[in-house]
């Protein structure tokens, strides 16, 4: 019997929700929002989409943490989004809080979840939610390399007219506008991508990529949640089916790469453990420098948020 919990009803964790719930992997999916009505109608929609859909995943919209209870898999996406002009670093200050929150919630009603963050901005708040959870580094951790990479990934299948299931690729660092695409491990059903694409297009590719979040907010007024919400459910996938998926996710490095003390996306093992490897690839001076840089951009968010008073 699988429990997974989505907490925020909104686009981000609805979408999550619903596409869990089409995967029918889950016996249960819980969907939880401080509006408790936004919850339970957008359980109820998506539990009236089961006959249609052809899914037997049982969808509980709540505000009670109590129907939390015993949940392996917890998907925070509680929070504000990026209007325009904002960074993702400017939610920092509502967001911590509410991260703070509602990881203590539901560390009363569930002993040993996997945590997956996607409230912004990612890497702190991934941070902030392993330190307010007790738990081992290895389950709590953030999503936003599988998203960033897919957007990387749909760019170069459209420069090339080709699928985009045959595009390959890694992405590292932090998720903001110093993320680091690799086109060195980019392949096109094995091809190396640098053997295709000609190198002042891909590196349209990886700008544009960078500024993807930033992009769709112009064009919504909001940011993203078809692709971010598959990408969390894509992880819950993983760990369930103790898939060993290897995907970029946001976590805790103890020495890897260099780094110490910081959530930072880099290659990981997922399986029914959570995190059970980091990768450590090679990188060349270029890369290794653009993966500091972005460790540093980050490091600056987590100055602010170590002197924020959230008592
Ligand atoms: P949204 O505004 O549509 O939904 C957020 C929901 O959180 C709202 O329904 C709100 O009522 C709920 N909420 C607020 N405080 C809460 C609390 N204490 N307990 C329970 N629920 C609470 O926002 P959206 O678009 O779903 O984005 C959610 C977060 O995800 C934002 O911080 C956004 O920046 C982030 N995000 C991260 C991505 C990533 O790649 N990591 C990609 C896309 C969004
Ligand atoms: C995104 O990249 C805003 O983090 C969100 O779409």
């Amino acid at each position: 019997m699988s429990k997974v919990t989505v907490i925020g009803a909104g686009n981000v964790g609805a979408t999550c929700a619903n596409v869990l719930a089409h995967k029918d992997i889950v016996n249960q999916v819980v969907l939880l929002d401080i509006v408790g009505d936004l919850a339970r109608g957008k359980a109820l929609d998506t539990w009236q989409q089961a006959p249609i859909d052809y899914y037997s995943t049982k969808v509980l919209g709540t505000d009670d943490y109590k129907d939390t209870k015993d949940s392996d898999i917890v998907v925070i996406t509680a929070g504000i989004p990026r209007k325009p002009g904002m960074s993702r670093d400017d939610l920092i200050s509502t967001n911590a809080r509410i991260v703070k929150s509602v990881t203590e919630s539901i560390m009363k009603h569930s002993k040993n979840p996997i945590i997956i963050v996607v409230s912004n901005p990612l890497d702190v708040m991934s941070m902030a939610a392993w330190q307010s959870s007790g738990l081992d580094s290895s389950r709590v951790f953030g999503m936003a390399g599988i998203l960033d990479t897919a957007r990387y990934r749909a760019f170069i299948s459209s420069a090339l007219d080709v699928s985009p299931k045959d595009i390959q690729a890694l992405l590292m660092g932090g998720h903001g506008d110093t993320m680091v695409p690799l086109p060195r491990y980019t392949t096109v059903a094995g091809i190396p991508v640098t053997e295709l694409i000609d190198s002042e297009t891909l590196d349209a590719i990886v700008e544009r990529t960078a500024k993807g979040g930033g992009e769709l907010v112009k064009l919504m007024g909001t940011s993203a949640w078809y692709a971010p919400g598959a990408a969390a459910a894509q992880i819950v996938e993983a760990i369930l089916k103790d898939e060993k998926r290897v995907f970029p996710c946001c976590v805790k490095l103890d020495g890897e790469y260099g780094l110490k003390d910081i959530f930072l996306g880099v290659p990981v093992k997922l399986g029914k453990n959570g995190i059970e490897q980091i990768v450590e690839v090679k990188l060349n001076k270029e890369e290794m420098q653009s993966l500091n840089d972005s460790a540093k951009a980050v490091r600056s968010v987590i100055d602010v948020y170590n002197n924020m008073d959230l008592s």
